[in-house]
């Protein structure tokens, strides 16, 4: 999947979030959107899934402009998205086959035999191979994440979203998690893309970094023009987030 957003505007009454925001998402990478908290990086992956719609701007996935689709014209694209919620949003009285097939279980005229081969299948790719009928509750948070990922691969998402998938995990944990992203995009070759504020995470796992501030993205680069940017905004950001702890804020 390809994401162009242009000139996005969007305020909450008098609170200006965005302000002519330019950002454009290649198929394949693993785009990190860098932000303190506040800058609007969560609002930035609900205006994708069309959950929240612009005041102004185009968000283009694929050459469509999706801003101006009525809700029944917008699914499709939705369905496009799978968000990886934090605590990986798992039903623990649901087995991991189980919950991986949640998405079409629901689906009417769809047979339970063909839906379990297609959870075999995503299983394998997060390397959760034969897993299916484990409880839940006896995985690691790495893994839950793994089954989450399966879960938004099922329903055929080709672009992954992940808000601040590291915050309040310690340092090793992230780590997994860090990995897994680049696994999966690796594997699957689906657009990743991380909201974060975690700058050991970005740098573990970014193919491209775009800097949030003030309403519009103050840079944009690999992981090496980001690190050495002379940007201003950049340096302060980097700066701060160095002396931080890793899940702050
Ligand atoms: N539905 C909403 N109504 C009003 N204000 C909102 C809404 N959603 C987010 N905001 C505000 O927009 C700003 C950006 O929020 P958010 O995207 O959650 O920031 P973050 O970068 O920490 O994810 C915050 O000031 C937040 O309070
Ligand atoms: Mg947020």
């Amino acid at each position: 999947m390809r994401i162009e957003i242009e000139d996005l505007h969007k305020s909450f009454g008098s609170l200006r979030v965005f302000d002519g925001l330019n950002l454009t998402v290649e198929q394949g990478e693993i785009c990190v959107i860098l932000g303190r908290s506040g800058q609007g990086k969560s609002v930035l992956l609900k205006h994708l899934v069309g959950l929240l719609r612009p005041d102004k701007g185009a968000i283009r996935i694929d050459g469509t402009d999706i801003v101006p689709l009525p809700e029944k014209q917008l699914y499709p694209y939705r369905m496009r998205f799978g968000m990886i919620f934090q605590n990986a949003g798992l039903l623990h009285s649901l087995n991991v086959g189980e919950n991986v097939a949640l998405p079409l279980l629901e689906v009417r005229n769809r047979s339970y035999k063909a839906t379990m081969r297609k959870v075999a299948e995503k299983l394998r790719a997060v390397d959760l191979e034969g897993k299916e009928n484990q409880l839940v509750t006896t995985l690691s948070g790495g893994q839950q994440k793994r089954v989450a990922i399966a879960r938004a691969l099922l329903q055929d998402a080709d672009c992954l979203l992940f808000d601040e998938p590291t915050a309040g995990l310690d340092p090793l944990i992230s780590q997994t998690v860090d990995e897994i992203i680049v696994q999966v995009n690796r594997k699957t070759g689906a657009t990743c893309i991380v909201v974060t504020h975690d700058l050991v995470s970005t740098f573990a796992t970014a193919t491209r970094i775009h800097l949030l501030d003030q309403g519009r993205v103050a840079a944009s680069g690999t992981p090496e023009e980001i690190r050495n940017s002379d940007n201003e905004t950049v340096r302060k950001f980097l700066a701060r987030a160095m002396t931080a702890t890793r899940d702050e804020g």
